[in-house]
C-alpha cells in the first residue's frame, strides 16, 4: 500500500515488475511519484517484509525508478478514484494512519499500551482516535477516563452516525468509541458471537463520524481471529503493533499473531515488550517474567523492537483512575511509553504530512477534479472517463 495514497502500488502502476532467480533472489521494480519521496524508506521496508515472508526468498532488492509527469498524473487519478470507491466502506479519513495493537494472548497490556500511546501521541499535538475493538472485554473507557452513552447524529446527507466521545489530552485530542459506551453500565455482559463482533467493529469503522484524525489506534481483543480478518478487509492499510511479555513462551504465541497478520496482508510495524522488569526503590531490576522475548520476537518476524515498558504500579493505577501514566507520569514506564509514541510518529508510522510528495499531489488533483460525486452510482465505471487533469507539477 502506498502509505499516502492508501491504494496498492501494483494497482497504481508503481510496481513495474518482479524477477525471481532460482536461488531465491527477488528484484522488485518500483517507480516513485517523485525520486526523493520521503516515504521511500517505508515503501522499501513494506515491500521487503512482505516479499521476504514468502518461503524460499533469500534476498529482496528494490530497483527504484521515477515517474514521468504523465505517469504521475495517471497514478494520481487512479489513487483519487480508488479513494472515492473505497469511501463508503469506512468513515476513517484516507489521511489517517491506522495502528492496531494486538497480541497472541490476553492480559499482556494491549489496552494499557493503547490508551497510553494515544495519550502520549495526542500530547504531541495530534488528534488520535481509539477504537476499542475488544467488543465484550472493553476496557478503554475506564482507562481513558471517559464515560456516558455515545450520542447519535446525522450527516449533511441525512445518514445516521455515531459521535465519538472527545477529550482534550495535553496538546491534542483523543476521540473514543467503545461498546463500553453503548451499554447501560460497565457490568453489562455482551455475549456476542464471532460474526457479531466483526459486525460491531465494521460499524465502528463505517458509521462513526471520526472527523479529523491523524491516528486511529485500535485496541484488539485477545488472540487472533475474526476481528483481525474483518479489520484486514475493511482497512487493509492498517499497521499492526504486537505486544508481548519477555517470557520466551509468550513469544511463541505472539508469533501466531504476526503469522495471522501476514496471511491477511497487514503490515507488522513493530513489537513492544511490556512488563519487562520491575525496578525496586533501591534501583535494582527484577526480571519477573524472564527476559529477551520482545527482541527475539522482533528478530524472528523481521521488525523493530519499538521499546520495553517496565512493570510499574503507577501504570495500573493510571488505568484504574482514567489518567494514563504516559501523560504526566515521571517513572520509567511513562518515559518508555512516551519514547515509543515519539518513535511511532517520527519513524515507524509517521503521520501523513500534507507537505509530503504523493499527498500534496493528491490535493492538487482533487482541486482539479472538483467535489466528490454525491453517489457512487453517478460515477463512471472505470478511471479512464475522468476529466483530463492538468499535468501536476511536484512542489517538493
Ligand atoms: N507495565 C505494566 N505495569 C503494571 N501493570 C500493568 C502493566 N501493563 C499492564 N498492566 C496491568 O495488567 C493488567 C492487564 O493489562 P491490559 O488490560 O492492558 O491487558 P490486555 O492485553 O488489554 O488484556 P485483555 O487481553 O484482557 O484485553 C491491567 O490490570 C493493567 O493495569
Ligand atoms: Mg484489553
Amino acid at each position: 500500500m502506498d502509505p499516502e495514497l492508501g491504494s496498492n502500488i501494483v494497482e497504481l502502476g508503481m510496481a513495474t515488475g518482479a524477477t525471481v532467480s532460482p536461488d531465491g533472489f527477488v528484484t522488485i521494480g518500483i517507480k516513485l511519484t517523485i525520486g526523493g519521496c520521503p516515504l521511500r524508506s517505508q515503501i522499501k521496508k513494506d515491500v521487503e517484509t512482505r516479499i521476504a515472508s514468502h518461503p524460499g526468498v533469500r534476498e529482496v532488492v528494490v530497483d527504484w525508478g521515477e515517474m514521468t509527469s504523465e505517469e504521475r498524473s495517471e497514478v494520481m487519478l487512479k489513487a483519487r478514484w480508488n479513494a472515492r470507491q473505497q469511501a463508503p466502506d469506512t468513515a476513517v479519513p484516507a489521511t489517517t494512519r491506522v495502528v492496531a495493537i494486538a497480541s497472541g494472548k490476553g492480559g499482556v497490556g494491549k489496552s494499557s499500551v493503547t490508551v497510553n500511546l494515544a495519550a502520549a501521541i495526542a500530547d504531541l499535538g495530534y488528534t488520535v482516535g481509539i477504537l476499542d475493538a475488544d467488543i465484550w472485554g472493553f476496557s478503554v473507557p475506564r482507562m481513558m477516563g471517559v464515560s456516558g452513552r455515545l450520542a447519535g447524529g446525522k450527516s449533511a446527507e441525512g445518514k445516521g452516525h455515531i459521535v465519538p466521545h472527545e477529550k482534550a489530552v495535553g496538546r491534542g485530542i483523543v476521540k473514543v468509541v467503545s461498546t463500553g459506551l453503548l451499554v447501560e453500565d460497565e457490568g453489562t455482559a455482551l455475549m456476542w458471537r464471532g460474526l457479531m463482533l466483526t459486525k460491531a467493529v465494521e460499524q465502528f469503522l463505517r458509521d462513526v463520524a471520526w472527523g479529523d484524525l491523524d491516528y486511529l489506534l485500535i485496541d484488539m481483543p485477545p488472540g487472533t481471529g475474526d476481528v483481525q480478518m474483518g479489520l484486514a478487509r475493511m482497512l487493509p492499510r492498517t499497521d499492526l503493533v504486537i505486544i508481548t511479555t519477555p517470557a520466551q513462551a509468550a513469544q511463541k504465541v505472539a508469533i501466531r499473531a504476526a503469522d495471522m497478520a501476514r496471511r491477511s496482508f497487514l503490515r507488522v510495524a513493530g513489537v513492544i515488550e511490556n512488563m519487562s522488569w520491575f525496578e525496586c526503590d533501591h534501583g535494582e531490576r527484577y526480571e519477573l517474567f524472564g527476559a529477551g522475548g520482545g527482541r527475539a520476537l522482533a528478530e524472528e518476524i523481521g521488525v523493530e523492537l519499538l521499546g520495553q515498558v517496565p512493570l510499574e504500579p503507577a501504570l495500573a493505577a493510571g488505568g484504574d483512575s482514567g489518567e494514563p501514566v504516559s501523560l504526566q507520569g515521571t517513572g520509567p514506564a511513562a518515559e518508555a511509553l512516551r519514547a515509543i509514541a515519539q518513535r511511532i510518529v517520527t519513524e515507524t508510522v509517521p503521520p501523513v504530512a500534507m507537505a509530503g510528495c504523493s499527498a500534496r499531489l493528491l490535493e492538487s488533483v482533487e482541486a482539479i477534479l472538483g467535489p466528490k460525486p454525491a453517489s457512487p452510482a453517478l460515477a463512471p465505471a472505470s478511471p479512464e472517463p475522468e476529466p483530463e487533469p492538468e499535468p501536476v507539477v511536484p512542489q517538493v
